[in-house]
């Protein structure tokens, strides 16, 4: 059986919601491998709008097994909160249907107000754009061998080493930078009230894996963020502090890499990124305006307006390498409807040389210009298209051109926010 990994080939903010909920359908399992609550996905489903943050979009549908992995940091208050929030929309959640990997650590308030306090005591250009909600000191504490995982809350004794190991760290922290040290006795109490709500669904996540894989069961895994946020592959130091790429379902579930059959690499018809940082291809004029408002481009997590430009297809095929990808979900195609023209980044222009791929050095990265070809656009919509033969021909040759220069074939294709409105090229689960 084929078991599919999903991941933003861009900045984030790709549609991969509408992707995996869309192909969960074909699935058993949906699991979560990397990221937190900084993720933002919306799913549209016969106009009923669902808005998941930290739980897998699988969830959504009945009869899926949902599980959050190693690879994930996990807000103990947040999961509550958005599990009421689905509950009050008709979701089911419970036991059965949702499971939390016992190795996840935890983010806590220290962490949000650390991930605040830094942005906003850091230097003109050295802010990151964060979503502020702790992802980066809640992995600096993972990697630090002070995090506070799932299974600690299960055990009073063991929890009040690990918060006294992590306050040496953070007290001496917050002391530099003028925050008050942590009230021990008060987080401690924090989380003995929060554990009832996270240990229900601790689970030794890896083994049920391994028994689902071997039942033959299917494994969609939904990426967060983008790979171009990763921290690692990404426009460093303006990404996310975990790595995105494919290799991490592997590693964020505790799979070996032989479980992964294909990957599917989800891209936008255009670029769009929010938070600071290195963006070759943004529009600060009325096409990137337009974008934006066509493309409802602002932030699921914070509201923030995303910055657009147009499709970067230099990026997307670095990133369709370091990922993997075996065919892409090129979606919002709708967004492009009525422009005259479009344009498609084909290389760049660095120090009067012409370059097919970004440069890693920040010096360097600022200095590219894009190189760009253009394309005829289409008047007719797009909007809800369910088939080829429901595409004008200009965009069918967009499709095509963006296919040859990203080296990649198209899998899916996505034209509106609504489950439904999804054509099928290749079945990604066809083994
Ligand atoms: P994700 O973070 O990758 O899951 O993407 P987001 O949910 O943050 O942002 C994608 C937005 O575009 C959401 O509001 C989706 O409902 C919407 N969307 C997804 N696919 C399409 C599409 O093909 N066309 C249009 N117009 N909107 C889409
Ligand atoms: P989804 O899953 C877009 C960006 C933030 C910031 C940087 C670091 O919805 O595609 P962090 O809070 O992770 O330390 O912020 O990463 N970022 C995202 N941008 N989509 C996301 O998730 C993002 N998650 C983080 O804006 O620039
Ligand atoms: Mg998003």
């Amino acid at each position: 059986m084929a078991n599919v990994v999903v991941v933003g080939a861009q900045w984030g903010d790709e549609g991969k919601g509408k992707i995996v909920d869309w192909l969960s359908e074909r699935a058993d399992v949906i699991a979560r491998f990397q990221g937190g609550h900084n993720a933002g996905h919306t799913l549209v489903i016969d106009g009923k709008v669902y808005k998941l943050s930290l739980l897998p979009s699988g969830i959504v549908r009945g009869g899926k097994l949902s599980v959050i992995g190693n690879g994930v940091v996990l807000d103990p208050w947040h999961l509550e909160k958005e599990i009421a929030l689905l509950k009050s929309q008709g979701v089911e959640i419970n036991a059965d249907n949702l499971m939390i990997a016992e190795n996840t650590p935890l983010i806590l308030p220290v962490h949000g107000e650390l991930d605040r306090a830094r942005e906003e005591a850091a230097n003109p250009g050295t802010k990151i754009g964060t979503t502020g909600r702790g992802i980066g000191p809640a992995y600096e504490d993972k990697v630090g061998r002070r995090a506070i995982r799932v299974a600690d809350l299960a055990d009073r004794e063991t929890l009040e080493t690990r918060v006294d190991r992590l306050l040496v760290h953070h007290d001496a922290l917050r002391r530099g930078m003028g925050l008050e040290a942590v009230d021990r006795e008060a987080l401690l109490a924090q989380l003995e009230a929060i554990a009832p709500s996270v240990l229900q669904y601790a689970a030794p996540v890896w083994k049920v894996l391994a028994e689902k894989r071997k039942a033959g069961k299917r494994i969609l895994f939904e990426g967060a963020q983008g790979a171009l946020l990763d921290i690692d592959f990404g426009t460093y130091p303006f990404v996310t502090s975990s790595n995105v790429i494919a290799g991490q379902a592997a590693t964020g579930s505790g799979m070996g890499p032989g479980a992964i059959d294909f990957v599917l690499g989800i891209v936008k018809a255009y670029t769009t990124r929010v938070g600071e940082g290195p963006f070759p291809c943004e529009l600060d004029d009325a096409d990137g305006q337009r974008l934006g408002e066509r493309g409802h481009e602002f932030g699921t997590v914070t509201g923030r307006k995303r910055r657009c430009g147009w499709f970067d297809a230099v990026l997307v095929r670095q990133t369709c390498a370091t990922s993997g990808v075996s065919g892409i979900a090129f979606t919002k195609l709708d967004v492009l409807d009525g422009f005259e023209e479009l344009k498609i980044c084909v290389g760049y222009e660095l120090d009067g040389k012409r370059i097919d791929y970004l440069p890693t050095a920040s010096s360097q990265q600022a200095r590219c210009t894009p190189i760009y070809e253009t394309m005829p656009g289409w008047s007719q919509s797009t909007e809800g298209a369910r088939s080829w033969a429901d595409l004008p021909a200009e965009a069918i040759k967009y499709v095509r051109r963006v296919e040859e220069l990203i080296d990649c074939p198209v899998a899916l294709l996505s034209t509106s926010p609504e489950r439904e409105d999804t054509i099928l090229v290749t079945d990604p689960f066809s083994d």
